[in-house]
């Protein structure tokens, strides 16, 4: 199992780039099973999950094909993106099978497109995870409510509807992936849906713009209500996915933890609002710099700051556990409030073996500041956490094991690179100890 060696000490400073959003690639992925015609996306990430997400494709009978991008012959240095075409005109086994899904909840995804294009879909229930329960509930309620018959069984739950009809959906609670799959489902259902308490986030609008450049009809992308016009068939399409705002947000956070000077490049900075006042509030200076750009300057002094999860545009879950690091830096008391998850607090014990003081009382975890870190064996045990412990881990004294990243792989590409070319000494390795690290802090062979 891959592990992470880190010295901490180092100020991240340069331009680092951010990758397409993930939480963007998998129902847009999804989206491909609508259409008989080509689906292609550009800017699809190279993460654990999205391999995930091409072999469930696969193995529904999809042709997914990866293409790397082509250098230009102008030798001109902007680098081409990599695209991903999809064509699901035979989808000969309309099942999303445990041994995928248990790896990857948001294979859920599928089960609303299956249904409306086949009008039949076997999905294996997901389990619960290290945040929490994960319930599709609503995905369902939703899809009955649109004539689908539901049958749980055997580990499965199967969806049949010859043709799904509109239907005035009220999500009882947001959710961004439930949105997403009943999203999918009223395109290509019989007359109008609408589908209100929707999620907002960037990755649903990213949804909608491809589905409509498929020739789906939808009215009120990136609100919290959702008028779609269903139409008989959906047509092939080209689209480029949104950058990541959680990746983009993770970096600004290893900017500021470090006291570094680090240019997020390649992000969409009208996404970041929520983390972006959060972090001048922690006495943190930020500038968007261009209209995909975004410097972080860390300050002499962090100051506490509490921060309380919502729904986008609120400051989001995905980033609660990476703010918590850098609490730990931060003068004073901060409290940091988990609304979306129940059990999303799996970094705080690593955090504490790292020497910082955590609290935790219900979905509220006080954290004093500033600590000494040091550093120490850690573990992830999800995919944020594992970000949380690497932004820990660079301004620890020492050096520190990070094991079990392929939680990290799940979501961050090339994580470890990026820091690297941004001044952090962190090197992957097999399982391989004790440190690689010389006491200057240079690398050996
Ligand atoms: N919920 C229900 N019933 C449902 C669906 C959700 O009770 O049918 C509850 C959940 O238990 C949770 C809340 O509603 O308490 C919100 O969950 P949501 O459905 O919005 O989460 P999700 O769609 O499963 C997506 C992201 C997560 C991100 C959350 C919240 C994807 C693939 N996943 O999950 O991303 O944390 O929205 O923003 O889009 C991550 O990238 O690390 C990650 C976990």
């Amino acid at each position: 199992m891959d592990k992470f060696i880190i010295r901490g000490g180092n100020p991240l400073t340069g331009t680092v780039r951010v990758s397409g959003a993930k939480n963007s690639a998998l129902p847009l992925m999804a989206a491909a099973i609508l259409t008989e015609e080509e689906i292609a996306l550009e800017n699809i990430p190279h993460v654990r999950d999205i391999a995930t997400e091409r072999r469930l494709l696969a193995s529904m009978g999809a042709v997914v094909e990866l293409h790397e991008p082509v250098a230009p012959e102008d030798g001109s240095s902007t680098a081409p993106l990599s695209h991903t075409t999809i064509c699901c005109r035979s989808l000969s086994e309309p099942v999303a099978r445990y041994e995928i899904v248990k790896t990857m909840r948001a294979s859920s995804l599928v089960l609303g497109p299956l249904v409306a294009r086949t009008g039949l879909a076997r999905v294996a229930m997901p389990g619960g995870c290290a945040i929490g329960g994960r319930p599709i509930d609503l995905h369902l309620k939703g899809l009955e409510k649109m004539g689908a018959s539901i049958v749980q069984q055997h580990g499965y739950i199967e969806a049949r509807a010859p043709r799904l009809r509109g239907a005035h959906i009220v999500f009882d609670r947001i959710t961004v992936t439930g949105t997403e799959d009943l999203l999918m489902a009223a395109a290509l259902a019989e007359g109008e849906s609408v589908l209100e308490n929707c999620a907002r986030e960037p990755e649903v609008a990213d949804l909608a713009g491809l589905l409509t450049a498929m020739g789906a009809r939808i009215e009120g992308a990136g609100t919290s209500t959702l008028r779609v016009h269903g139409v008989r068939s959906l047509h092939g399409a080209r689209y480029c996915i949104n950058p990541d705002r959680i990746e983009a947000g993770t970096f600004l956070m290893a900017g500021a933890i470090t006291g570094g000077d680090l240019t997020v490049a390649g992000c969409n900075p009208d996404h970041l609002g929520a983390v972006i006042a959060k972090l001048r509030e922690a006495g943190v200076r930020v500038d968007v710099v261009a209209a995909d750009a975004v410097r972080v300057r860390g300050a002499d002094k962090l100051a506490a700051a509490d921060i309380s999860t919502e729904e986008y545009p609120g400051f989001p879950t995905d980033m609660q556990a990476q703010y918590m690091a850098l609490a730990t830096q931060a003068e004073g008391v901060s409290l940091v409030r988990e609304n979306i998850f129940e059990n999303r607090f799996m970094h705080v014990q690593e955090l504490v073996r790292m020497g910082a003081s955590i609290k935790v009382d219900g979905n509220t975890a006080t954290v004093r500041g500033p600590a000494r870190l040091s550093s120490a064996a850690v573990m992830c045990s999800d995919l944020r956490a594992s970000a949380s412990l690497v932004l820990a881990a660079l301004v620890a004294d020492g050096e520190t094991v990070l094991d079990r990243v392929y939680h990290m792989d799940r979501g961050y590409e090339r994580f470890e690179e990026k820091l690297r070319g941004a001044g952090a000494q962190i090197q992957r390795m097999g399982d391989v100890f004790p440190p690689r690290f010389g006491p200057s802090g240079a690398t050996h062979a």
